[in-house]
């Protein structure tokens, strides 16, 4: 059977978001998950052909000055209108990890995945405030709960 891709574009500028985009990722190669390739990809090296090859996607980006990073706006300038017309009804999710807040972040997400038309397979997370170890086992879930998703057709 072909395996269905799925695509972590997260950006880790720190030693605990790069455990968070981690986490996805070994929580969506969990050895029970038999027929999805996951793959986490910097936004600044993703490409529009990553995302047109993908079956499902889970975002993940630092709050920064009240917005998304610049690394991930960066991926949906390049790769918003190449994939618009195809990728209408994409799985995706959002995690955000945030000093404070998060809300701006979400806000400016969601508009661009309304935009996108992709569909949410759950609530955006933000993970806010002092570091916690906690945020790594519900991003482990989150990968995995994407991969499953995938995995059994829910998605
Ligand atoms: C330039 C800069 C701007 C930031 N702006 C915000 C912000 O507007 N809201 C917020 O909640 N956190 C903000 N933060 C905190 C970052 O979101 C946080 O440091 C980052 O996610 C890394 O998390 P870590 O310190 O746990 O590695 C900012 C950090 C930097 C360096």
């Amino acid at each position: 059977m072909p395996h269905k891709q799925l695509l972590i574009v997260a950006h880790a500028p720190s030693a605990n978001t790069r455990q968070l985009a981690e986490a996805v990722l070994r929580g969506a190669q969990h050895p029970d998950i038999e027929n999805v390739k996951a793959r986490w990809i910097p936004p600044l090296e993703t490409t529009p052909e990553d995302v047109l090859s993908a079956d499902g996607i889970i975002l993940g980006t630092t709050e920064n000055l009240g917005y998304m990073s610049g690394a991930l706006k960066d991926f949906f300038d390049r790769c918003y209108y190449p994939v618009l017309e195809e990728k209408q009804g994409l799985p995706c999710a959002l995690y955000i990890r945030a000093g404070l807040d998060g809300t701006g972040t979400r806000r400016a997400v969601e508009s661009i995945v309304t935009g996108l038309r992709w569909n949410w397979a759950r609530d955006p997370i933000t993970f806010k405030g002092e570091w916690r170890n906690e945020f790594v086992t519900d991003a482990e879930e989150l990968g995995l709960y994407m991969a499953a998703g995938l995995d059994s057709g829910i998605f």
